[in-house]
């Protein structure tokens, strides 16, 4: 799992307690959603190119640096856009390209109903926002979209993955990082991660 990277944050854990717990409201869970995205993102960027840049303080010039590297986020409706203002405190210019899919409920495939991409990408780092990485189709299909647009520079980033998932992305896009807070036990029958946190989209909006 050289590619996979779980959090082993206290406040990760901690707030990952609170967001799986089923008594946790709709209006907490997206502000916890939102709180895990702020500290995923600080742990997925850790990696980013920079490059230098002149400066002067007010006693000194400097040689700083800035981000080299232009970054697009691309939340997987619905449940991945909890995670965008998260991802937004940290990198306030950061692109959002949106993509809709769902999962069949029979056959766990994703559908796709939208897509906001422009023709070419106007961003060089794609990174895929989802809190679940289930069956892995979904992240699978995104990846897929990405690269047919031309990118070829992609993160995901989620909270809880299942390792079926995992092996499911690692084996169609290994060059992807999966970065999450958590890697739980299994799917069951109806592709929902164990223990996990049920439906992620019905919590963060209430639905369901
Ligand atoms: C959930 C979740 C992922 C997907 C993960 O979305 O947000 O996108 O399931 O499952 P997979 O790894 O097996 O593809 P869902 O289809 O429930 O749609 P929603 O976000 O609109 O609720
Ligand atoms: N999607 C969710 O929202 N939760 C799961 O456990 C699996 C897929």
């Amino acid at each position: 799992m050289s590619n996979v990277y779980a959090s082993s944050h206290p406040l990760v854990a901690h707030k990952l307690t609170m967001l799986r717990d089923k008594s946790t409201d709709p209006t907490t869970f997206r502000q916890l959603v939102r709180e895990i995205a702020v500290l995923l993102t600080y742990e997925t960027t850790a990696d980013l190119l920079v490059e230098s840049k002149q400066i002067n303080t007010p006693l000194l010039p400097f040689q700083g640096v800035e981000l080299a590297e232009n970054i697009g986020l691309v939340p997987i409706l619905r449940a991945g856009l909890g995670m965008v203002e998260g991802v937004w405190e940290l990198m306030p210019s950061a692109e959002v390209w949106h993509i809709g899919l769902y999962r069949d409920e029979k056959t766990l495939k994703p559908v796709e109903y939208y897509n906001k991409l422009p023709i070419e990408p106007t961003v060089s780092v794609c990174l895929i926002l989802d809190p679940m990485l289930a069956t892995g189709g979904s992240a699978v299909a995104t990846i897929n979209v990405l690269k047919h647009w031309g990118v070829s520079k992609i993160r995901f980033m989620g909270i809880i993955g299942a390792p079926e998932g995992i092996k499911n992305l690692q084996t169609n896009h290994p060059e992807v990082p999966i970065h999450l807070a958590a890697i739980d036990e299994r799917l069951n029958d109806q592709g929902y991660i164990l223990p996990g946190l049920g439906d992620a989209g019905d919590r963060q909006f209430g639905t369901g």
